[in-house]
């Protein structure tokens, strides 16, 4: 099937809720993912089946949602819908989100995630992210260390440095 990722509207706030509470341990509130539609630093990423029409009115199956924060953009989440895992989304939103970092001249993208999250770990690594710490405790209910992640781009820093 093909796909195509676009910004998140009003109108997939059901969906994203149902596909948040199906993929988090502490999912974000409806309230909150509607929030991140608006903010001027989210990049609320989401895919789609392209065969539809419009992007208004097709589901989504998954998203990523970043936040450029200074010279660094911080992925908060990346969710595809359970019954299509496994079958190249997540890379798909991945890959996006390092699109956003080259056209928006990221130095790094920088995430955390649950240590015993094998699928996520496996996805990053795919990508060649680097552990570069963990934070002990990090995660309530379960309580759960992080582990750190870093990719750095090819992109330079305003002073020009790298
Ligand atoms: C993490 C997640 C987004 C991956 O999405 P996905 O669409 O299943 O991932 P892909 O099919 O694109 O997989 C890409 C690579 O990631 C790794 N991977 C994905 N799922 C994996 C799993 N269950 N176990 C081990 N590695 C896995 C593999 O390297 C895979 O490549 P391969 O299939 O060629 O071996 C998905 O499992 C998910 O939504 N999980 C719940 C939410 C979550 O934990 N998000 C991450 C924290 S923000």
């Amino acid at each position: 099937m093909p796909y195509r990722i676009t910004p998140a509207y009003e109108s997939d706030l059901p969906r994203l809720w149902a596909i948040e509470q199906e993929s988090f341990h502490n999912p974000w509130s409806n309230d909150m993912l509607q929030q991140e539609i608006t903010k001027p630093q989210a990049r609320f990423r989401v895919l789609r089946d392209a065969a539809e029409a419009s992007p208004e009115t097709s589901p989504a199956l998954g998203f990523c949602l970043s936040w450029v924060v200074l010279d660094e953009l911080h992925i908060h989440q990346v969710a595809v819908t359970p019954s299509l895992r496994r079958q190249g989304l997540g890379r798909l939103l991945l890959q996006d989100a390092l699109n956003i970092a080259q056209k928006e001249q990221v130095v790094r993208l920088y995430l955390e995630v649950r240590a015993s999250n094998q699928a996520a770990l496996g996805l990053y690594q795919s990508f060649h992210f680097e552990t570069v710490g963990v934070r002990r405790k990090y995660y309530q209910e379960p309580v759960e260390d992080a582990v750190v992640l870093v990719y750095e781009t090819q992109a330079e820093t305003s002073d020009g440095e790298r």
